[in-house]
């Protein structure tokens, strides 16, 4: 099309040239035509009249040859007539017959027929006027000569219309011209496009039904080849080793990679929850790993996060249709709320999937709980979601992405309802052994329900494997190990290890307080000495979090250090979760007294070793207290990732503190430089905590220096770029596969 403009804009320029050129010659070529015209008007007029008039002026009758001179004047060009006699004076004239006309100018001779009707051009008032003199006979005797004076100013009306002719004439000429060459320039370009993209697939094309072969682009076409691929693994390798992996970066990843395709994500927990707080509306992020990785990306990619509204002011917030914008001061992306009864939350949440697989999944020797009730209220709110997913999606096949254990049936619901989706399923939460997951009485149909995805995500390789070894234990699937692809009902699932993280930079307004400031800020505000240590743990109150193991280890470490007593103080935010699951009461209460035993054990004045807060925070907040600590513990008895640990690191731009973190986290596969510790061993965690305390600054730096870089380069774009990237693969394939019919490869390929 460009082409086209291209040619049509000179094409354009030239024709306007031309008629600016042609336009004043159409002046002169009509004047002259309308002259002559005249001329021969004026012989035939003479002709005509001069023996009538020989009569008239015979007679001597004034009246009459004045009657009869006005009666021929009558015609629109005929302007005046005067008679002169042989000695040209003149002695009849009409009305409006010029002054300055008289008989001598210029006189034809009578026997020059070619000069005869000549006449001469004079300007008078509104126009020229054509002025002929020609001489007047009867019976081969000249007895006069008659004046004719023609009005011009018609030619000048003619001339006009005929330059408005010629201009449409060239406009018309212009885009007849302009349309058959867009025309045939379309047609020629998708011609040689057509046959250039077969060439370099390495085919011949037809053209008009001929087979056309064109072995002259064939080198062109094999060079493109070579390119197409260099660019190609340049591309991939480029990706693999991105450093720079941004909200931009996942995009241009949507924009080229996925053409803007549309992106839902479902997940339990909502990014923004509305609370009443007395008479006004509190936005409030809740503590969550999940959120905290997914809001960045969603706010990269927009589209639409459907999840419970759980907040008691979330209906006031959302418009009919249940949406609402989200960030609320910057909004980029909508949230979907679903509403759940009291007893589906019950059955649904609280019970099966936290009570149930939550424990399942973690070895954190707490016995899951599986009741049938519980079961169906799973079903049926999976059901309800995919119900609502259905709704939101405008295209036939989305992007959606399923979040964590409260959905493992809805990957297979979806599938049935659109068959083209991409569904890719992100398991947050560690996936136990064959034999551990064994014990759930609805093992087949969790396995059923998440092999309905298309790319199913861990944190780890070792939760990959253990998940492959349960469908080879439980379901009728072929797995493949090379691969890590799952064959079953004839459709494929991707296995694949994604390592969640959070976003970076940090986009915290305590990034903007020096640490110093966060220090002193901390130790004021809580009572604590100035030159206190600081420790920190940030956790839901949650029995998989090793919140009480890590109590002890501070008890154990003031037993085997006492020059600690006084001195280091840990400080312990906990938020309250799941509070209406007996478990989390019990285990509230039993961090609350060990709390309380530690503390009176060691108190001296002004001085407690730990602070606990069980209380929500604001991630501002949060941020503050990594960066006023000394040190982080995270000492998770189970955990898929824990993004606490990765948190911690990138609060500290000033490369100070020493993270120790539980070697059943998955962040201790990424995070080697941390102390890794064995929460369960009281002696290896407390002399952790001395390390820690006494490791000199050098080596604090050089440790965190080392974890800062790779949690730059493993953003939480790029985790989510790197699924998004294997989707797009996906999608490709398939669309490839159709495109050739190949309904047995697709069969066999990955579903997208
Ligand atoms: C874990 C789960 C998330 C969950 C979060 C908070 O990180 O993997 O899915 O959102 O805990 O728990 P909650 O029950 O409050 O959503």
């Amino acid at each position: 099309m460009r082409l086209s403009f291209r040619f049509i804009v000179p094409l354009a320029l030239a024709l306007a040239a031309i008629a600016y050129a042609v336009v004043p010659l159409v002046d002169q070529f009509t004047l002259k035509w309308f002259v002559r015209d005249l001329e021969i008007r004026t012989s035939l007029i003479t002709n005509t009249i001069q023996e009538p008039l020989q009569a008239l002026v015979g007679e001597g009758s004034r009246v009459k040859v004045l009657r009869f001179l006005n009666r021929i004047t009558q015609d629109e060009r005929l302007f005046a007539l005067g008679f002169c006699d042989v000695n040209r004076k003149l002695l009849y004239k009409t009305l409006a017959f010029p002054n300055t006309i008289n008989c001598s100018d210029p006189i034809r001779d009578p026997g020059d027929d070619k000069a005869a009707g000549r006449g001469r051009l004079v300007e008078f008032g509104r126009g020229p006027i054509h002025v002929a003199v020609n001489p007047v006979e009867a019976e081969g005797t000249p007895y006069g000569y008659l004046v004719m004076v023609h009005d011009m100013s018609f030619v000048e009306r003619r001339s006009e219309d005929t330059k408005k002719y010629v201009f449409y004439l060239f406009v018309a000429i212009g885009a007849i011209v302009s349309l058959i060459t867009v025309v045939i320039a379309e047609l020629s370009w998708r011609g040689w496009v057509a046959g250039l993209k077969s060439l370099i697939r390495g085919e011949s094309f037809r053209h008009s039904g001929n087979e056309v072969r064109m072995p002259e682009l064939r080198p062109v076409a094999r060079d493109l080849q070579v390119l197409i691929r260099d660019l190609e693994s340049e591309r991939r390798s480029r990706d693999e080793s991105q450093v720079n992996w941004s909200a931009e970066t996942l995009r241009g990843i949507l924009r080229d990679d996925l053409k803007g395709e549309e992106i839902l994500i479902v997940s339990n927990r909502e990014p923004y929850i509305h609370l009443r707080h007395n008479d006004r509306i509190e936005v409030r992020r809740p503590a969550s790993g999940l959120v905290t990785a997914m809001e960045p990306v969603m706010r990269a990619c927009s589209g639409t996060w459907i999840a419970h509204g759980s907040g008691d002011a979330d209906r006031e917030a959302v418009d009919a249709q249940d949406h609402i914008m989200v960030p609320p001061d910057k909004p980029a992306y909508r949230i979907r709320r679903v509403w759940l009864t009291e007893a589906e939350e019950a059955g649904y949440y609280y019970g099966f999937s936290n009570e149930g697989l939550w424990p399942l999944c973690h070895i954190a020797h707490t016995r899951p709980t599986f009741r049938s009730s519980d079961w169906s209220a799973y079903v049926e709110v999976n059901r309800k979601f995919a119900e609502v997913v259905v709704a939101e999606a405008k295209a036939e096949d989305p992007i959606i992405l399923v979040q964590d254990y409260h959905f493992a049936l809805l990957p297979r619901m979806l599938r049935a309802r659109l068959p083209n989706a991409t569904i890719i399923t992100f398991w947050h939460i560690p996936w136990p052994n064959a034999e551990a997951f064994g014990i759930c009485p609805w093992r087949e149909e969790l396995l059923d329900g998440l092999l309905g995805s298309s790319i199913l995500g861990f944190h780890t390789q070792f939760h990959c494997n253990n998940f492959l070894e349960t469908v080879d234990r439980y379901v009728e699937a072929r797995t493949d190990r090379e691969t890590f692809t799952i064959s079953y009902g004839g459709e494929q699932t991707a296995v694949h290890r994604y390592p969640i993280s959070i976003d970076w930079p940090l986009a915290s307004k305590a990034m903007e307080k020096p640490v110093e400031a966060c220090r002193a800020e901390t130790r004021r505000n809580n009572g604590f000495a100035p030159d206190a240590l600081l420790g920190v743990g940030v956790d839901r109150l949650d029995y998989t979090k090793g919140i009480l193991e890590r109590f002890i280890a501070v008890e154990r470490l003031l037993e085997l250090e006492p020059r600690w007593i006084g001195k280091f103080v840990f400080v312990q935010i906990a938020a309250p979760s799941r509070f209406s699951i007996d478990e989390y009461q019990n285990f509230d209460a039993r961090v609350r007294a060990l709390a309380r035993r530690i503390n009176e054990r060691y108190a001296c004045k002004d001085y407690e070793p730990i602070c606990l807060k069980i209380e929500h925070h604001e991630a501002d907040a949060v941020y503050e207290y990594y960066r006023a600590a000394d040190l982080c513990f995270v000492s998770s008895l189970h955990d898929g990732m824990n993004l606490v640990a990765k948190e911690f690191v990138a609060a500290r731009d000033d490369e100070r503190g020493v993270l120790l973190l539980s070697q059943f986290a998955g962040a201790s596969r990424e995070l080697t430089e941390a102390l890794i510790v064995n929460p369960y061993n009281v002696d290896q965690c407390a002399a952790a905590l001395h390390v820690a305390l006494t490791m000199p600054q050098a080596e604090q730096r050089a440790r965190m220096h080392s974890m800062r870089g790779l949690i730059q380069e493993f953003n939480v774009y790029r985790w989510a770029g790197r699924m998004l990237l294997d989707a797009a693969q996906m999608r490709m394939r398939r669309r490839l596969h159709a495109r050739s019919g190949d309904d047995g490869m697709r069969t066999d390929a990955s579903r997208a």
